[in-house]
C-alpha cells in the first residue's frame, strides 16, 4: 500500500520525507488556504521534496476553465497530478488530460457509481472520502470495499486512493481490502507507529542494557 501525505505544510512534508514512507502528496483548496503561500510556488516546492505524485486541485468547475488551469498546473513539475472534481465537466477534463498523458486524481467521490465513472474516464486515482461518509452516519469502509471489488472485475488503470482518513483503523481496513493508496494527515501517519507494548518493551530493554555497563560503539 502506498502512503501519500494529505497536507500542504512543507515543514511537515520535509520532516516526514526522511521517514522513507512517503510515496506522494495530496493537497486541496482547504489545505492550501490553511497553509498560506502562493499556490504554484507551494506545489513546486512540494514537488522538489517528494518525487511521487503531488495532487494540485483545480478551482474551476467548467470544462474550459478546468482545462486552462490544468495546463498551468501540469507545467509546474512532471510529478504534478491534476485534481479535478467528480462532476461531468471534471470527468470530461479527466478524459482529455489522461489522453495527453497527464496524471489525474478525481476527488470528492462518495459513491461506488461515481468511482465507476472516474475509472471509465481513465483517472489515475479515485479519491473516496471515507471520513466524511462516516461523519454523516454512513459506512466509509464499505464504500472502499465496494470500489475495490468492482475495480477487481475489470482492467481499469485507476488506483483507489483512500482519502479523508481519520485514524489507524481506516488505514488497516483499507489495506486489508487491497486499496492501492491511503492519503494520511501527518498526525495519522505518526500515530501508526504507536503501541504501548512497543514503548514499554523498549523501556525495559534500555534499562536492562544499562545494567550490562556496555556500549555498542
Ligand atoms: O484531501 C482530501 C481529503 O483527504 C480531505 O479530508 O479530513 O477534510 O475530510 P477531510
Amino acid at each position: 500500500m502506498k502512503f501519500f501525505i494529505d497536507t500542504a505544510d512543507l515543514t511537515e512534508i520535509r520532516s516526514l520525507a526522511s521517514s522513507g514512507l512517503l510515496d506522494g502528496v495530496t493537497t486541496n483548496p482547504t489545505l492550501i488556504s490553511k497553509n498560506g503561500g502562493k499556490f504554484a510556488e507551494v506545489i513546486a516546492q512540494i514537488c522538489d521534496v517528494i518525487p511521487g505524485p503531488v495532487s494540485a486541485e483545480v478551482a474551476g468547475t467548467e470544462y474550459d476553465q478546468i482545462m486552462a488551469e490544468a495546463r498551468v498546473l501540469r507545467k509546474i513539475a512532471d510529478n504534478v497530478c491534476v485534481k479535478v472534481p467528480l462532476t461531468p465537466d471534471g470527468l470530461r477534463a479527466c478524459r482529455h488530460l489522461r489522453n495527453d498523458g497527464t496524471m489525474v486524481n478525481v476527488t470528492l467521490c462518495f459513491s461506488a457509481a461515481q468511482a465507476i465513472l472516474a475509472a471509465k474516464c481513465g483517472a489515475s486515482f479515485i479519491s473516496p472520502f471515507i471520513g466524511r461518509v462516516d461523519d454523516i452516519g454512513w459506512d466509509g469502509m464499505q464504500l472502499i470495499s465496494d470500489i475495490v471489488e468492482i475495480y477487481d472485475h475489470y482492467d481499469f488503470e485507476t488506483e483507489v486512493l483512500v482519502a479523508s482518513v481519520r485514524g489507524p483503523n481506516h488505514v488497516i481496513e483499507a489495506a486489508k481490502m487491497g486499496a492501492h493508496v491511503a492519503t494520511l494527515p501527518p498526525a495519522v501517519l505518526r500515530s501508526l507507529f504507536n503501541h504501548p507494548l512497543t514503548e514499554k518493551g523498549l523501556a525495559t530493554f534500555l534499562a536492562d542494557w544499562a545494567k550490562t555497563g556496555q556500549k555498542i560503539v
